[in-house]
């Protein structure tokens, strides 16, 4: 398995993996996104296969997770980890502060996974993704000084 930079033709199989997702963003968000200059996306791939992606923003000291998703089929597989794993060695090699991420707190494979990778809980954010869907704020302190 790769972990490599998405390229625009990916956006179809991104939106695929996405459609799991509660509040999946839409295929214009995700063009937006490509061209902002300020979100990035990485793709797991095995071959030609994308098997999970990650999108996250880069503004100033901080990174911001918008969106990870793996396909169905290759879950517990080690692949969340390893796509989080890359954006925190992207952070670590730029010099970043932190990283971000909102969950909804029901979202318990999530939660483990960015547990796992050391993200601590820092807020809840009420009714966030609808009502009685709260949001828990992650963050994790990069360590790179
Ligand atoms: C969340 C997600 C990306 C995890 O991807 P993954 O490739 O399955 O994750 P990994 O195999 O790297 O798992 C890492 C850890 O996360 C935790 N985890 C993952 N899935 C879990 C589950 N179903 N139940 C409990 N813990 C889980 C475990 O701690 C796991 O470590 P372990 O296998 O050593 O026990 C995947 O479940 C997914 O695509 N979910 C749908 C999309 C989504 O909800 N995205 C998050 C939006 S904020």
């Amino acid at each position: 398995m790769k972990i490599e930079r998405c390229v625009s033709e990916d956006i179809m199989r991104i939106l695929e993996l996405d459609s799991c997702i509660e509040c999946a963003w839409s295929k214009d968000n995700f063009i937006d996104s490509f061209n902002n200059g300020i979100t990035e996306f990485l793709k797991a791939t095995d071959g030609e296969k994308i098997l999970g992606y990650v999108g996250y923003d880069v503004i100033l000291d901080e990174i911001c997770i918008n969106n990870i998703a793996v396909d169905a089929a290759y879950r517990r597989l080690g692949i969340g980890t390893e796509l989080i794993k890359q954006v925190i060695n992207n952070a670590t090699e730029t010099g970043k502060n932190r990283i971000f991420l909102e969950v909804n707190e029901q979202n318990i494979s999530a939660i483990a996974l960015y547990k796992k990778m050391g993200f601590e809980l820092l807020a809840h954010r009420p009714n966030y993704y609808g009502k009685d869907k709260n949001a828990a704020v992650y963050v994790k302190n990069i360590a790179w000084k």
